[in-house]
Parts: structure tokens; sequence; C-alpha cells
């Protein structure tokens, strides 16, 4: 998977929009393997830690390519005097994220993996699967902007 981001030349908006839907679909597929994963671990089957270790790092980063990409590339797609607001929001529902996720990687790192560790891949998901369920309402599905008529 190429997801490097650093390609020359400016981006159009269409290209933006499906590249992060692309990036939704993966994530979320990812998210549902950590989370089938998870519930397993929660029930006792102490073998799916380390599976479940390799699925959240492998989550872990497209995830946060996937952030970085967002804070450079969305804010071009919201309305003008919209874009500080967008920004904002963007970057409290980003910061979450992260938090969430290290903190699911240090609760993974102690040796009683158990409800703590179910309870943050819920959170987790819950914040990764509200901010690209927002995403797409507000900024991928709209048309380009400065094409209204
Ligand atoms: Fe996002
Ligand atoms: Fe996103």
């Amino acid at each position: 998977m190429d997801t490097r981001s650093d390609t020359p030349g400016p981006a159009t908006p269409d290209e933006i929009r499906s590249r992060i839907r692309s990036e939704h679909a993966q994530i979320s597929a990812l998210l549902a393997r950590v989370e089938a994963l998870t519930e397993r671990v929660g029930d006792g089957d102490s073998k799916s830690v380390l599976a479940l270790r390799d699925e959240l790092q492998a989550l872990g980063e497209v995830l946060l390519a996937h952030l970085h990409y967002e804070e450079y590339q969305l804010p071009s797609l919201a309305d003008e005097d919209k874009v500080a607001e967008m920004v904002e929001g963007m970057r409290r529902e980003h910061q979450t994220q992260r938090d969430i996720f290290d903190a699911v990687i240090r609760d993974l790192d102690e040796t009683a993996v158990g409800s703590k560790l179910v309870t943050g891949v819920r959170e987790l998901s819950r914040a990764i699967r509200d901010d690209m369920e927002h995403e797409e309402r507000e900024l991928l599905s709209k048309p380009q902007v400065g094409t209204d008529v």
C-alpha cells in the first residue's frame, strides 16, 4: 500500500476525498479485526493477545498516517469561513484518538490484560468511527468548494 503523502503537486479536492474515503474503508476493516480479537481476549483467550498486539500496531500505523494526512489536506475541503472552526474540531478529535490509542497500547503492555483493554478498544472504535462519519457527512460528500451554482 502506498501511503506517501509527499507526492509533488497539489492534490485536487476529488483526489483528497477519494484517498480519505479509501483510508476510512481500510481503517474500518482493521478496526473490525481489532474489535473481534479484543472480544476474544476479553473472554479469556490469552493466545489472542499477541495477535491483537499485531493488529493494533497495523491499525496504529494506518490511523496515525491518516490523521496526519487529514491535518494537512482536510482544511482545503472546508468552506472558507469555517476553516478555523473545522481545524480546531479536527485537532480535538484527532488528539482524542491518539490519546486513546496510546492508552490502549499501554494497557496491552501491562501483564493483566482484561476488561480495561476491552473498554479502551471500544472507546477507540467509537472515537474513530464518529470522526469518520462526521468527516464523510460534512466534508467528503459536499460538492467541490467554488463550484456551487
Ligand atoms: Fe479525522
Ligand atoms: Fe478520517
